[in-house]
């Protein structure tokens, strides 16, 4: 799997050459030619010095905890040369929120100063930061390592943003969410309180159009950014079940004409609804425009539209809307109506939150996790998380008001499933489901020790006051520590499995641009395989033919058992596993609940029904070959 030599890279870290294909493309500085001007080391260098900059303003001579709302010039014009640019301006923009808010005892040229001389402290938070992204023990979500240290300097993956019922604040959304996408972030909406369609329009005396008219102006909005972007923007769209257009909402993405391609879209299902349902009862759809219920529906009718939209789909996916609002622990700054693109970040309206995974594949030795490895690597990803909220150049001010309020972060995992590999565990096993608890747990508690510890040098979040936390009495920095995301890219980076999901394919053949094929086996299978002297090429492009090695003769019994592949495991398994995660986690989950071609349409409802019994906070399910464009093909992927 190691890229020796990849052209215009040099690979000082001995990554995979996916790793390094990535890098190149979209994450590493390059020239105005379009030239690569660092390494991949250096990119992790030059974000963990980024972030180490901000230790600066907590150091006790700086920094005032009390905040007694103090002006401080700021009125620095030269750089000193030990600073980039766009760390100096950095800095200047933190201190200056710092200092409108009271926090700080100086001003910023003493800052600059301090820096100098406190410069060996900032070396060692920067190492500390190093040395657990060189390693990738833990990698920050893509937009840091993409903009730590350059001009755009946004840093997090996730925004929700809020979409009034006017003209005006609908086109405003359209116009953040485009400002965001720009930066490499992505966007969830609600659309619940827009009136719906046919329902008046008083200044014009005309008939509104409804929200999935307007969610398709945000979608062809997308596309058009897409063009000149780090990424493809990503949103989610939400509807509630008491919308009276929730049937047309539920039903928008089977098309032929990939309308809403950019979207994901998910149900806001009640705690009413689900009574209602299991009750075989009606429920009320209601006009959000004055709160009036509109008809009275059968609960069934809309849930099996769902379930088989689903099916057919893959859209739309489920958010259990009141569970996430009884476990939100700042419910005095508002009620939460959306999650962020992959649903794993339930966000306020104008809040966002940075992302960052552990990778637990590197976490054992000898058959053994390594906790206090573990525990110590939790530590430093929460403060340089931490350390994000103040680096980062918000993309509206609103967004940076909300997010600091609260100072969300979304701590999370990667390799799950090779972890469980090598401690000879199978996934789909009480086991298995048993450690997701014991390691999950373990991270939870360490990521709000961490945030304590720093609450105490660096106060607790502003909004700390009448939120869940100060009804329990604990002192912390931030309202959410830990986030199960997708780790999309990051995985690759990292060479593991991606989040809390199974092996996707055992082997694979990945058709490379100019027609080649390439043969890709999991290294552990392949470590495995040799071992036991069992391994050929020829074998695995028989594995490679499927993905999955269960019907494959040569592969002996407890190795099959070991490597259960995502549509190998019986979906109950893939919900039991995000649901054990879940218990330990402030934010969410994302997870696709892997479903094979020939899954029955009341499988996916057992599906969605056991993540709700579960207290799961959403679900999504994906069953293979359902849409014409599947992200990963099993058994071959371009
Ligand atoms: O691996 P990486 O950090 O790049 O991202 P991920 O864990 O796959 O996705 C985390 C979040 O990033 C998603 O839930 C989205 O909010 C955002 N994202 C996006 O906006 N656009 C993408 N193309 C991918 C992710």
């Amino acid at each position: 799997r190691q890229a020796k030599k990849v052209i215009g890279v040099q690979d000082d870290l001995k990554l995979t050459v996916n790793a390094i294909k990535v890098l190149e493309a979209r994450y590493l500085l390059k020239d105005e030619n379009g030239n690569v001007i660092e390494t991949p080391r250096q990119m992790f260098e030059r974000t963990a010095r980024y972030l180490a900059l901000v230790d600066i303003f907590y150091e006790d001579d700086i920094y005032d905890k009390e905040g007694k709302q103090k002006e401080r010039k700021i009125d620095v014009e030269e750089k000193p040369e030990f600073l980039s640019i766009w760390e100096f301006n950095m800095l200047k923009r933190a201190f200056t929120y710092f200092s409108k808010e009271g926090y700080m005892k100086v001003d910023f040229s003493y800052v600059l100063d301090s820096l100098k001389s406190k410069w060996d402290k900032i070396e060692r938070v920067k190492n500390k930061f190093a040395e657990v992204m060189l390693h990738r023990k833990y990698v920050p979500n893509s937009p840091t390592l993409m903009n730590a240290n350059t001009k755009l300097g946004q840093l997090s993956a996730c925004f929700v943003l809020p979409v009034p019922d006017s003209i005006e604040g609908i086109f405003n959304a359209v116009k953040y969410a485009a400002m965001i996408h720009k930066s490499g972030g992505g966007t969830g909406f609600s659309f619940s309180r827009l009136r719906p369609k046919g329902d008046i329009v008083a200044s014009t005396m005309g008939v509104a159009s409804g929200p999935l008219s307007f969610m398709r102006v945000f979608d062809v909005a997308t596309d058009v950014i897409k063009q000149g972007g780090k990424r493809r923007g990503a949103n989610m769209g939400v509807l509630s079940v008491h919308h009276p257009d929730i049937l047309e909402f539920i039903t928008s993405k089977d098309s032929e004409n990939k309308v809403l391609s950019n979207f994901n879209i998910s149900v806001a299902v009640t705690d009413e609804f689900m009574d209602a349902l299991l009750r075989d009862d009606y429920y009320p759809l209601r006009n959000p425009r004055n709160g009036e219920e509109v008809k009275r529906i059968k609960a069934r009718q809309v849930w099996d539209l769902i379930i088989t939209q689903a099916w057919k789909t893959g859209d739309p996916g489920v958010i259990f809307i009141d569970e996430v609002n009884r476990k939100h622990p700042v419910k005095h700054l508002g009620e939460i109506e959306s999650t962020n693109p992959c649903g794993e970040q339930p966000l306020l309206p104008y809040e966002s939150c940075n992302l960052g995974s552990i990778n637990l594949s590197l976490f054992v030795e000898n058959g053994k996790i390594k906790w206090d490895d573990l525990r110590d690597t939790v530590h430093t990803a929460v403060h340089f998380m931490d350390n994000v909220i103040d680096a980062n150049n918000y993309p509206l001010p609103q967004v940076a008001e909300m997010t600091r309020r609260s100072r969300k972060i979304g701590l999370g995992v990667m390799g799950w499933a090779e972890m469980l590999i090598k401690l000879g565990i199978p996934y789909d096993s009480e086991e298995a489901v048993e450690l997701a608890e014991k390691v999950m747990k373990f991270i939870n508690e360490e990521s709000h020790r961490a945030s304590m510890k720093l609450a105490e040098k660096r106060g607790v979040f502003p909004a700390w006051e009448g939120s869940e936390w100060w009804k329990k009495g604990m002192k912390i920095r931030n309202a959410t520590t830990t986030t199960i995301a997708p780790t999309g890219t990051i995985s690759i980076i990292a060479g593991t499995s991606s989040s809390i999901e199974p092996l996707f394919a055992i082997a694979f053949i990945r058709r490379v641009l100019d027609g080649q094929e390439l043969l890709e086996v999991n290294p552990l299978f392949e470590e495995i395989m040799k071992r036991e002297g069992l391994y050929s090429e020829e074998l695995m492009h028989k594995v490679a033919e499927t993905g999955s090695v269960q019907h494959i003769d040569d592969v002996p019994e407890n190795i099959k058992r070991l490597f259960r592949t995502a549509h190998d495991i019986d979906p109950v398994w893939h919900v039991r596993m995000q649901a054990a995660f879940q218990k330990y986690v402030d934010n969410a989950v994302s997870k696709t609940v892997n479903l094979r071609h020939d899954a029955s349409i009341s499988d996916v409802e057992d599906t969605y029904i056991l993540a709700w019994k579960l207290k799961c906070k959403g679900i999504t399910i994906y069953r293979d070959g359902s849409k014409n464009v599947q992200v990963i093909y099993k058994g071959t992927k371009t």
